[in-house]
């Protein structure tokens, strides 16, 4: 006999809420949900597969001829159904209608057409045959896994032995769910359909079997499932579909780690690292400890780029000769361009040669950049000595010098080589910020608007309330950094490596980077930041995770500030997707990045903040957010 399958995707699924894709075509781990299944369903020998479409149904048929196009054994069978919002029951009513046709007496499959299943699931209940007049059902019994708002959605099951007993959405003390995998009689269940004609969701048509004991449950043995209802299922699938990739990639034996003898141990302690914001260090340093006593005959390193360097290096330099300190001034040009192995080897060679000991001092005084060049090359000579950072760029005192991630640039991207390594002491001198450049004062207050968006929705309020110029209003300044050293110290104590909740630190960045890269860096790291927020926000935006109102809150705030929200013309998407395989998370299947489901809130799956998302979502929000 031909085994034949029944798909239903005929509704809208208004919840999942994604724009121009119909829910059976949305795409989880790079395939859209129904092609899995028609493919699964395929592999065990189905080769006539109806489906029930409605909502969108050219759209989908097309598609889906088009997929199958060459897959001559695989007959699929379209059955429109315009009245689908009638009730599922209406569109399997339409569906055995025209099955009966063209098979007599034959049992069916009948699945959700949004679920995901592994394909053991359409394994296990094909292999189990329903007499006449049974029905099968795939039920998952281990509620202790699920989420309650998932119980609360799905179809609840009360079982005895093989035996349901009731079935329903309010079903008292339930043991199991419906999984959304039947199996059953094409007659049967006309038969079923005409004597219970008011029923409309499947519980109701198929309640009365309990009572004559003619409806059974084929227990899921492991695996998971998924009923792709909205985004948060969505993605949750797709973590999961991943991480199964990820993990069937290798065939390796499982290690006997008890063949071994065994040894631990734990190294290091944690560090502290001091956080100063104020103002007057650079006129007097004297006012903090910037080299503690039993660091005084050391070589003390003081790092800069040649813009800083006649402005507060020099100076700093010279108070702490006049102290009697022993100080070396290491100057590099400005510029990304200096965070490049080989000025990493040049200045490394150069210190070593210069004479260093392991009390040594290596004290930042510049942006971002010097920063970081600094702090890479004090945590690697001797394996780490003692950092201090004079941030000077509002960027540096907003974000990069507030970090124990001291790293440089690889040939491929950025900030692809470093280490993490906790500066002793961080002294912010908000007075730096009078000689800044306008151009960079805008570039900090990207990383300024990160945090607000990310973190706290009443600091998004001081930003779109504040008046009048803020280039130079020192109050506001010292206000914003104030905000963000704390937010940034919080996070950093709590989420170091950045896995969870400070994720929100890479918020903008998994696409910014990329584009800062590819823009041969003429575009700032802010800039580029604040374009790769207002693609980020997109993606959530098509996700169904947040509103327009979140996309045009980020334009409102990043325009406020004279930041650029659109992607240069001369970055291809194509560019930006090869150079974003480039970046820790991508994790080898696609690219994970934090996302925002409202102003001061981060969107997290089952606490996870590393959203995976699919390309094709990437792919659209990019185009959206590029200049004509
Ligand atoms: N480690 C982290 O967590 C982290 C976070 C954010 C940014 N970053 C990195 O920081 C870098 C960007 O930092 P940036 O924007 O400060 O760039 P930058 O260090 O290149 O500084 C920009 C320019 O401003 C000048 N400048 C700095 N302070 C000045 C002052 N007070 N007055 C006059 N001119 C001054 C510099 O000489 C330089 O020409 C990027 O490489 C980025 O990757 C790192």
């Amino acid at each position: 006999m031909r085994k034949i399958a029944l798909i239903l995707a005929a509704g809208d699924g208004k919840r999942l809420d994604r724009t121009h894709t119909p829910k059976p075509l949305v795409k989880v781990c790079e395939t859209p949900i129904i092609v899995r299944l028609i493919d699964q369903m395929f592999e065990l020998g189905i080769e006539d597969i109806f489906l029930v479409v409605g909502y969108e149904k050219e759209k989908l048929i097309q598609a889906l001829k088009l997929h199958y196009v060459n897959q001559s054994q695989l007959k699929l069978h379209f059955v429109e159904n315009d009245h689908w919002q009638e009730g599922i029951v209406s569109s399997v009513k339409q569906a055995l209608v025209h099955i009966k046709h063209i098979f007599n007496q034959q049992s069916i499959l009948l699945s959700m057409g949004d679920h995901i299943f592994e394909q053991n699931h359409i394994k296990e209940i094909l292999d189990v045959s329903p007499e006449l007049g049974h029905c099968h059902i795939l039920v998952d019994g281990r509620i202790e896994a699920f989420d309650p708002t998932d119980i609360e959605q799905a179809v609840k099951i009360k079982k005895s032995g093989h035996l349901i007993e009731n079935i329903g959405f309010q079903v008292p003390s339930f043991n199991a769910l419906d999984a959304g995998l039947f199996s059953f009689y094409i007659d049967d269940w006309l038969d079923l359909i005409a004597q219970n004609s008011k029923a409309v969701t499947l519980p109701e048509l198929l309640l009365p079997l309990c009572q004559d004991q003619k409806l059974s449950a084929v227990e899921m043995k492991n695996g998971q499932w998924h009923d792709i209802d909205t985004p948060i299922d969505l993605i949750h699938a797709e973590m999961t579909l991943r991480r199964e990739k990820r993990i069937r990639s290798v065939n390796v034996p499982s290690p006997k780690h008890d063949l071994f003898g065994q040894y631990d141990f734990i190294a290091g302690k944690p560090e502290l690292t001091q956080m100063l914001v104020g103002r007057g260090i650079f006129k007097d340093p004297s006012r903090i400890e910037l080299i503690p006593s039993e660091s005084a005959s050391s070589p003390i390193f003081i790092f800069t780029d040649e813009t800083v360097a006649p402005l507060y290096a020099i100076p700093l330099e010279t108070k702490l000769k006049s102290y009697g300190y022993r100080t070396n001034l290491i100057v590099m040009k400005d510029g990304e361009e200096s965070k490049s192995l080989n000025n990493y080897v040049k200045l490394t060679e150069k210190v070593l040669s210069l004479g260093v000991d392991e009390k040594s001092v290596f004290i930042s005084v510049g942006g971002g950049v010097v920063c970081n060049v600094c702090g890479f090359i004090a945590s690697t000579i001797y394996r780490g000595l003692d950092l201090v950072h004079l941030p000077t760029s509002l960027m540096a005192q907003c974000d990069a010098a507030i970090s124990h991630k001291q790293a440089i640039n690889g040939y491929l991207g950025k900030n692809m080589v470093g280490a993490y390594y906790s500066p002793r002491m961080v002294a912010v001198d908000v007075e730096a910020l009078l000689t800044l450049d306008e151009r960079l004062m805008k570039d900090g207050m990207a990383e300024v608007i990160k945090h607000a968006l990310c973190k706290d929705e009443g600091y998004v309020d001081l930003l779109l309330k504040h008046q009048g110029d803020f280039i130079r209003d020192l109050d506001l300044l010292e206000e914003v950094i104030r905000r963000n050293v704390a937010h940034k110290c919080r996070l950093s104590k709590e989420d170091p490596k950045e896995l969870s909740e400070g994720m929100v630190l890479q918020y903008g960045h998994t696409v910014g980077h990329p584009i800062e890269h590819l823009s041969g860096y003429s575009l700032y790291h802010g800039e580029s930041v604040a374009i790769g927020m207002m693609v980020e926000v997109r993606v959530s935006r098509l996700l169904g995770v947040c509103g327009d109102d979140l996309v045009e809150l980020h334009e409102t705030l990043l325009r406020k500030f004279g930041l650029p929200v659109k992607v240069p013309k001369e970055i291809s998407c194509a560019d930006m997707l090869k150079t974003l395989r480039y970046n820790k998370r991508y994790l080898t299947e696609g690219t994970r990045m934090p996302l925002l489901s409202q102003a001061g809130q981060m969107w997290h799956v089952k606490g996870d903040y590393a959203i995976p998302v699919p390309t094709e979502v990437l792919i659209e929000a990019f185009e959206q957010s590029k200049e004509k």
